[in-house]
């Protein structure tokens, strides 16, 4: 036998058993988006190469080790980390937010070169939201509360929480920068060769450092939010008092800073603790100087990602009974002179009359045992058999797979006001 071929290490397939979970917590995230009036946009998984360093940042992780980058001619391209560059891109080009607030949003495949364990992949899924023209905090609440009415559609809303910060403006980020390099310049005993790099290049990243000692180090360091412009502040407090009026809790966490370059002021992220080291289901915040950055005229932005492995592995593990409808509903068995054509043309009158269910005709032949056996294995609540009495006699014969209700002889005619009342 020739030598089988892996799929790339941390890039995964979707079984037939998986795909059903998987439509339905997309259904969910299209119902919820739709529901708030968002509109879906699609990009290429491509992208020039420059757009990702521009818009993310040199200096960041994504950026600067985790890029699949490859030349096409003279051109560098790079599969696509995330969705904003490539949204912001799309929106300036095609004048989508030239004068015009818009709300939008996507879903598809992302690629980042980490290590993979459980919830981190290699290509992985993100549902993403991007909203454009809108600078006041009541469109940061609406992000937060369309989240949570996803995490209550998807039953898991018990088992995530809210982290929330502000790191304001670029100037007051500049000014807590100096506070914290002196700060922990002081400390660098303690610290790896990669947060020592950190503290020259990208300081705040070393706020979520998972270095314990560096931890305590760093609760009696300056606070971000001490440092914040009054604008951002303002908007900051008017953010928590929507949250607080309609019920929202959140965890104000100061050292919530986010691995891309493009924030400011509000940042937020949806954490659990249901998934082990991989606990952030869902990140986002106001990018307000990205557009503006990348060539288009000054926008107010926010947004945020999900990832769905990540949602796809907490739903299993809390909410195992999620109502994932099966795949077929019906199942067409047939054996014997004339029931082929007849059990063809019944399936495609069932498929014609009542869309909304699933039709299955057995197709591969065999005795009527081994195709009740199929039948079962399809999960389907009826099964319509046709054998060469059915045919002379234009008659169905019902039998009802789940639940243990007796076998049915219909006329043809029938049939479909039957089925309706089974489902
Ligand atoms: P991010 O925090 O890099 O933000 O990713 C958002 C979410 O994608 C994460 O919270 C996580 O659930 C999921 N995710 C990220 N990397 C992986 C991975 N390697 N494997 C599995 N899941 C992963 C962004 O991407 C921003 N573009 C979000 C945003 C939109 N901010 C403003 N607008």
């Amino acid at each position: 036998m020739a030598k089988t071929i892996q799929a790339i290490r941390g890039m995964n397939d979707c079984s037939p058993t998986e795909s059903p979970l998987w439509q339905w917590i997309e259904a969910q995230v299209r119902q919820v988006l739709n529901n708030y009036g968002y509109s879906e946009v699609r990009m290429p998984v491509v992208e020039s190469t420059p757009l990702f360093a521009r818009a993310i940042g040199e200096v960041t992780d994504v950026v600067s080790k985790e890029m699949y980058t490859f030349w096409d001619n003279d051109e560098q391209l790079t599969l696509r980390p995330e969705g904003t560059a490539g949204c912001v891109r799309a929106a300036i080009e095609h004048g989508w937010i030239y004068n015009n607030e818009q709300r939008l949003w996507y879903m598809g495949p992302m690629f980042r070169h980490e290590r993979p364990q459980k919830g981190r992949y290699r290509q992985f899924h993100q549902a993403g939201v991007e909203v454009f023209g809108i600078a006041n905090p009541e469109i940061d609440a609406e992000l937060i509360m369309l989240t949570y009415r996803l995490w209550k559609a998807l039953g898991i809303d018990q088992h995530v929480t809210l982290q929330l910060n502000s790191i304001g403006s670029l100037e007051a980020r500049a000014n807590y920068r100096s506070a914290l390099v002196g700060f922990l310049e002081n400390h660098q005993d303690l610290m790896s060769d990669e947060e020592k790099d950190r503290l020259v290049k990208n300081p705040l990243r070393i706020l979520d450092t998972k270095n314990p000692e560096l931890q305590k180090v760093l609760d009696n360091a300056p606070k971000l939010l001490d440092y914040l412009d009054d604008e951002s502040r303002e908007h900051f407090e008017q953010l928590c008092s929507l949250l607080d009026a309609v019920g929202i809790q959140y965890e104000i966490n100061p050292k919530l800073v986010r691995g891309l370059d493009y924030y400011n002021k509000t940042v937020f992220e949806w954490v659990t603790s249901a998934l082990g080291a991989q606990g952030t289901v869902c990140g986002g915040g106001r990018y307000d100087g990205l557009v503006e950055q990348l060539g288009g005229h000054a926008t107010p932005s926010i947004g945020f990602a999900m990832g769905l492995e990540r949602l796809v592995l907490l739903v299993q593990e809390v909410n195992p009974n999620v109502p994932v409808k099966s795949a077929v509903d019906i199942y067409v068995v047939y054996q014997g002179k004339g029931a082929t054509l007849a059990a063809f043309e019944l399936a495609e009158k069932v498929r014609s009359e009542l869309p909304h269910l699933n039709t299955m005709l057995h197709c591969s032949g065999g005795n009527f045992k081994k195709q009740f056996k199929r039948a079962d294995k399809s999960g389907a609540t009826l099964a319509l058999v046709i054998g060469e009495s059915e045919v002379q006699n234009k008659q169905v014969v019902i039998k009802h797979l789940q639940g243990g209700a007796d076998q049915q002889t219909l006329d043809l005619v029938n049939v479909i006001d039957y089925i309706q009342t089974q489902f």
